[in-house]
């Protein structure tokens, strides 16, 4: 990214930090979202290893842990580059889940996984990095893992990435609410 990306990437951490301070986001936490953590569950369930370690990248406040049952999952490990969301998600005393402040655009995992979500996070990464950030996350695949991808209505510039010969895709369905603009479409893909 050149100054002017880097500087309009601040200034969006900014923006987060202010929305996630006022409470926009609380929306998330919501029953129209449920729909949406429960496939990504569902998903994990049946596409992962059996208690697997989950990385959520943009995790947020982390309220995906929360639709997990902690007793069949390893461990959890969030990070968002929104310090006010990471300062959220660990104020609630959380079994087996680590939070972090990081950047996409420059985060690398310390460990492999059994499955990496972006959960209504990979639109945010610019252009130039999206392959490099889906880089990082197939290095830090182990054997047999996962990468559960979900986004908001038609996720222009986005499933192109996911749906190509590198990637096998085990799932992808269109979840739906009883608002018609308001769809998600959730993908699982393991490296080919
Ligand atoms: C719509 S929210 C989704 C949060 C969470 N995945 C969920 O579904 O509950 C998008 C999240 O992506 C995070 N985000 C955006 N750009 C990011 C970046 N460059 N690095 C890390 N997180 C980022 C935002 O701070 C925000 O928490």
């Amino acid at each position: 990214m050149n100054v002017a990306d880097r500087f309009h990437n601040w200034r969006r951490k900014q923006r987060w930090n202010k929305q996630y301070r006022s409470g926009r986001w609380e929306n998330l936490k919501g029953e129209k979202e449920r729909v949406r953590y429960e496939k990504i569950v569902e998903l994990t369930e049946k596409h992962g290893t059996k208690n697997p370690n989950i990385l959520d990248l943009g995790s947020g406040e982390g309220v995906l842990l929360d639709y997990f049952n902690v007793e069949n999952i390893t461990s959890f490990y969030g990070m968002d580059f929104s310090s006010v969301s990471i300062k959220k998600a660990n104020k609630e005393n959380r079994n087996k889940a680590t939070f972090i402040c990081a950047d996409l655009h420059n985060f690398t995992p310390e460990m492999h996984y059994d499955v990496i979500v972006l959960n209504e996070a990979f639109y945010y990464i610019h252009e130039t990095k999206k392959r490099a950030v889906i880089d990082t996350m197939a290095e830090h695949l182990k054997p047999n893992g996962i990468i559960l991808v979900s986004i908001y209505r038609e996720g222009l510039g986005c499933w192109e990435y996911f749906k190509n010969d590198r990637f096998e895709e085990l799932d992808f369905s269109t979840i739906t609410t009883n608002e018609e603009k308001t769809y998600w479409k959730i993908g699982a893909y393991k490296l080919n």
